[in-house]
Order: C-alpha cells, then structure tokens, then sequence
C-alpha cells in the first residue's frame, strides 16, 4: 500500500472545494480508462455540503455523469424516505438536481425488514454491478468516507464483529448505541477500491483522528484504523480544524 496522503485545508468550505477537485480528477481518470467512473457515497451530514458542492453550477459540468454509477458504503435500516437515509440525503443534495437516470443509482434497501437481507441483496446487486464472477471482489474507483467521533466509519462501529469481517462484502451488524441495525459495506470492499478517501471536518473529529492517524492500532476502538487499502490510495481530506490535534509531522 503506498502512503496515505493527508489534504488540509483552511476551513470547511475550502475542504469541500479541494474534494470536489479530487472527485472530479478521480472520474476522469476512471472515464479515461474504463469509460465509467464507480463511487461509494459516504452518508452523515458532512459530506452533503460536498454533494451539493458537484451538483452546482461550478462543478456539475466537470463530470460526465451519463458514466458515473452511485453506490453507498452504508445505510442506516430505514425506508429511503426517511430523515435518517443516506440515500435520501444524497438524492436530495445532487442526484436529483442533476437528474441522474434511476438505472445509474444502486442504493441499499434498508426498508427490508430484516436487515441481513438488504445485506445479501446489496452483494447480489454489487456482483451485477461489477459483473463479478467466481472469486471476484467489486473494485470501487472511489470509495468516500466519514469518521465518527468514535472512530467508526461506514457503519463499521467499536465492538461489531464487522470490523473483522474478512469474507463477506456488506454485513448488517447491530449497533448498540443506536439500539438498531445498520448496512455496511465491510473492510473486504473497502480494502479494495483504487482510491479511498477521508472527509472528515471539525473540532469535534480533532481528538479521536490523532488517535487513529497516530496512536496505537486499536480497531476493536477505532475502527477507522482497519481501513487499509491493498493496491488502492488512502487520502485524508481534512479542515484545519478537524486536523487541530495531528503533529507538525502530519499537519505542519
Ligand atoms: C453514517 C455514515 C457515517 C458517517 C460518520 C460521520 O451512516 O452515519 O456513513 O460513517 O460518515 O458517522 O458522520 P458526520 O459526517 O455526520 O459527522
């Protein structure tokens, strides 16, 4: 795996501009090479800024969005219509305003009563997606994430056992803090993409990134530490605030 690389920016809107610039330089390196441009959408409330940021009028004409296919990394075990879906954010905040055609976006159904089976529909729909056969993982051309202030990202929480998991793409752990079920695309996906990228924002985040970038490898606590791509590039795009605790070494 080659170096993580670590984007700082002055404040929270300048952050959104340099992840703008990187979504856009990644779908065109993907389109240059294999006509279509493959992104798991991180959920949460700070990326939305950004989704509305590549749906505006200074960027949504820098992407060829007819070869953009939208996945997500996690959803929470709601219908897509409610307050607390990711997708819903997602389609609110750019999918909508640029009219992306339904067969582009490949949501997770977490209206599914049980969540293990949007779990399995989700891999069936990413080995479709992926045209993946035999022993073929899905290689994401991005894979965008946020961090928790515990640490988790996607819905990869301290304590769930899908942290660990090693065989399946997408798991449906319990969350015990939030008392329900989450889907999650797991550290098997994860690994994998060619680019996965941090967008993480605040002081509120400060603490416990010093402690996954520079403490102990403790993912059981952090899992945000497991995220280790194999071939792929790991970036971190911070604000300065967010970055508030990193060493000099990391944030001079
Ligand atoms: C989710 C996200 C989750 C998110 C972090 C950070 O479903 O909530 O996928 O991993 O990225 O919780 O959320 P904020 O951006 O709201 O701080």
């Amino acid at each position: 795996m080659n170096s993580p690389t670590i984007d700082i920016s002055p404040d929270a809107q300048s952050l959104m501009k340099a992840a703008a610039e990187h979504v856009v330089e990644q779908a065109s390196l993907a389109i240059k090479a294999r006509k279509r441009f493959t992104i798991a959408l991180a959920g949460g409330s700070t990326p939305k800024s950004l989704y509305r940021l590549l749906a505006s009028p200074e960027y949504r004409t820098c992407l060829e969005w007819e070869n953009i296919k939208f996945f997500w990394g996690d959803e929470r075990h709601v219908t897509p219509n409610h307050d607390e879906s990711n997708y819903r954010m997602a389609y609110e905040a750019m999918l909508l305003p640029l009219a992306i055609p339904e067969h582009h976006i490949h949501r997770i159904h977490g209206e599914l009563p049980k969540a293990e089976e949007a779990a399995e529909q989700y891999e069936k729909v990413l080995r479709t997606a992926f045209k993946c056969t035999g022993s073929q993982i899905p290689q994401f051309d991005l894979i965008l994430l946020g961090m928790g202030t515990d640490g988790h990202t996607a819905s990869l929480f301290p304590g769930t056992d899908a942290v660990h998991e090693s065989t399946r793409w997408v798991a449906a752990p319990w969350v015990e803090k939030f008392q329900t079920f989450r889907i999650t695309i797991t550290p098997v996906l994860l690994s994998q993409a060619r680019q996965t990228t941090f967008l993480i924002a605040g002081r509120e985040k400060s603490e416990v990134l010093h402690d996954v970038l520079e403490g102990p490898f403790q993912p059981d606590f952090l899992p945000s530490q497991v995220i280790k791509p194999t071939t792929g590039h790991l970036a971190w795009f911070l604000d300065r605030e967010a970055a508030h605790d990193l060493s000099p070494r990391l944030s001079p």
